[in-house]
């Protein structure tokens, strides 16, 4: 029944259809996207519990394992405590850990700096998303 001739077109079809099905990845290829901030940022939707992953692999360190902070690193990151997360949006939290604070930036509270992405350069775009989410949770 199929022959070369019959199960070459159909072979192509099918690649045909498959090629179009990729266009609804949901994450479409992870680029390590420092360049274009902004405009991506918006669009993306954070995940929690991706959050809490990156929290715990790269925000623990100064913040602490509960994100209440550690004393002469970073700061409580509940709600409850930070004036600053309960006042920002989500934009906004993104915005300030894509760049972090120095010491010397007047609106620094310890004298301790923050590294912009908490030190991970290679941290994400979505992740940054996935982190705030995350931050989110803590009341
Ligand atoms: C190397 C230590 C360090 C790491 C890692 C770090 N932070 Fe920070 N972070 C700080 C310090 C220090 C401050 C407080 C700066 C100040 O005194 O105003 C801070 C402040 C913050 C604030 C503002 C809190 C406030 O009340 O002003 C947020 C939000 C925050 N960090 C989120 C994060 C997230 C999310 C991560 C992980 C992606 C992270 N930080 C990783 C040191 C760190």
């Amino acid at each position: 029944m199929f022959n070369r001739k019959t199960l070459f077109p159909l072979i192509f079809v099918l690649a045909l259809a498959l090629a179009a099905c990729g266009g609804n990845d949901p994450e479409p290829t992870a680029t390590p996207a420092p360049a274009k901030p902004t405009a991506a940022v918006v669009a993306v939707v954070g995940d929690a519990t991706a959050g809490k992953t990156v929290y715990m692999g790269t925000c623990i360190a100064c913040h602490g394992p509960d994100a209440k902070g550690v004393t002469g690193l970073g700061k409580s990151l509940h709600a409850a405590d930070s004036e600053f997360v309960r006042g920002k949006s989500d934009d906004e939290l993104v915005a300030f850990i894509l760049v972090g604070r120095t010491p010397d930036d007047p609106l620094n509270t310890t004298g301790v700096g923050m590294p912009a992405k908490g030190g991970n350069p290679a941290i994400t775009e979505q992740q940054l998303r996935d982190v705030v989410a995350y931050v989110r949770t803590l009341k």
